[in-house]
């Protein structure tokens, strides 16, 4: 039976993704995978998490069972608004958190509350794929902002929102990922922070800052949050335990104000109830017993290996006019090719020789970017990373050559 006539209109923006379509026959093959965003699995911290569900359990099952308020656990809001605090988030009042069921539900939200059809929102072009599908679901004009090594292009921002403005209409919100940017890899300087807020205020908009990487750093870099810069309350900052204890949880949150707050808790209440009470009791034993701290210790130090192993392999590989950014965190980088190089095209290729990316256009607000890759590299091994960008490398070579 052919179901299309039971599917809803408003499902077409969950477009099966070719490349999942073929990371799907990938994964059945043995090729190196530059194309996840895995955190590489010697980073969960087994033993002490599974000490901790057991006691948990034995010792809390009572609650820890049980349903719980859909704004999260009391307790574990607290120590987590504790920990916050202590690594320079700034936090006005414990009210202003909601626990969500990862970063994703926190992006969810947001679609959901804040976007009307045909308002105009920003993101930085490339952005983070599953929010741009977020967001598209509640139909808006998205405007794409362009990024370099200092992150977004905050002078092309002003440029636009001075544009709609004469046209009589405004920006909603900015959705940027400042630190150690998923695809791009860049972080954005103090001085467009500061320029970004300004923006803000002038323009009378909110800032959507996603933040799942500032806290494991590799090198010296100011982590200055927005959120912590912001003195007018438009700050929307969301982070999640994904990439600093264990994706598999789904424990994130969002820090915003009350009003706001408000509206995500009663919408959170229809998708889901509330992020699972097992969950975050384990997750706030494992932050008050040291356990996401010691995994962020270990994180960056298999972390910033990986990356230089890459970083080194991108330099003596790849040809003359690519560029990609140094990330200072995160998982991943960007390499815009020379202009002809079409990654979408060659990623056959590329699967063929044994290597697989994620090509780069589909993080593009317009699908520009057909010269770019993602690659990334905390779950592929450093002899991976050798091996697969030397491939990569001798594949752009040849197209280069045909160009
Ligand atoms: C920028 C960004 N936002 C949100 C997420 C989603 O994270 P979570 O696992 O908490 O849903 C990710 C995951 O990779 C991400 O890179």
């Amino acid at each position: 039976m052919d179901y299309s006539r039971f599917i809803a209109k408003a499902s077409e923006v969950f477009k099966a993704s070719e490349i999942r379509e073929l990371l799907k026959v990938v994964e059945a093959r043995k090729v190196i995978s530059f194309a996840g965003g895995y955190p590489d699995p010697q980073t969960f911290p087994r033993e002490s998490l599974a000490r901790i569900a057991y006691e948990v359990i034995l010792n809390y099952g009572d609650k820890a069972l049980q349903y719980s308020p859909t704004k999260g656990v009391t307790a574990f809001r607290e120590t987590l608004v504790r920990y916050l605090k202590s690594n320079g988030v700034k936090v006005d009042s414990e009210d202003d958190i909601i626990i969500t069921t990862g970063s994703q539900q926190g992006l969810d939200l947001v679609s959901r509350t804040l976007i009307d059809p045909e308002d105009y929102i920003v993101t930085e072009n490339p952005t983070y794929l599953a929010a741009l599908t977020a967001f598209r679901t509640a139909r808006p004009n998205i405007i794409g902002i362009p990024i370099d090594g200092k992150g977004m292009k905050t002078e092309v921002l002003e440029e636009r929102l001075k544009e709609l403005k004469s046209l009589g209409k405004r920006v909603k919100f900015v959705y940027t990922i400042p630190i150690a940017h998923n695809p791009a890899g860049t972080t954005m300087s103090p001085d467009r922070k500061k320029h970004l807020l300004e923006l803000a205020s002038e323009y009378d908009f909110i800032v959507i800052e996603d933040d799942p990487y500032s806290f494991f750093v590799y090198d010296e870099a100011d982590v200055t949050r927005l959120k912590t810069l912001d003195q007018e309350g438009r700050v929307i900052y969301m982070s999640t335990l994904s990439k600093i204890l264990s994706p598999g949880l789904r424990v994130g949150w969002i820090l915003g104000p009350r009003q706001l707050v408000d509206v995500f808790e009663r919408a959170k209440q229809s998708m889901d109830l509330h992020t699972s009470t097992l969950s975050q009791y384990i997750a706030k034993e494992a932050l008050e017993r040291g356990v996401v701290g010691e995994t962020i210790d270990k994180a960056k130090r298999v972390y910033r290996v990986k990356r230089d192993a890459m970083l080194s392999a991108l330099s003596e590989n790849m040809v003359e006019n690519s560029w990609w950014a140094k990330p200072v965190g995160g998982l991943f980088l960007m390499v815009w090719l020379p202009p002809g190089i079409d990654t979408k095209a060659m990623l056959p290729e590329a699967v063929d020789e044994g290597v697989v990316y994620v090509p780069g256009a589909s993080f593009f607000v317009d699908e520009s970017g057909k010269n770019t890759m993602r690659l990334n590299f905390s779950y592929p091994s450093v002899d991976e990373i050798k091996t697969g960008v030397g491939i990569l490398g001798r594949l752009v070579k040849k197209k280069v050559g045909k160009t």
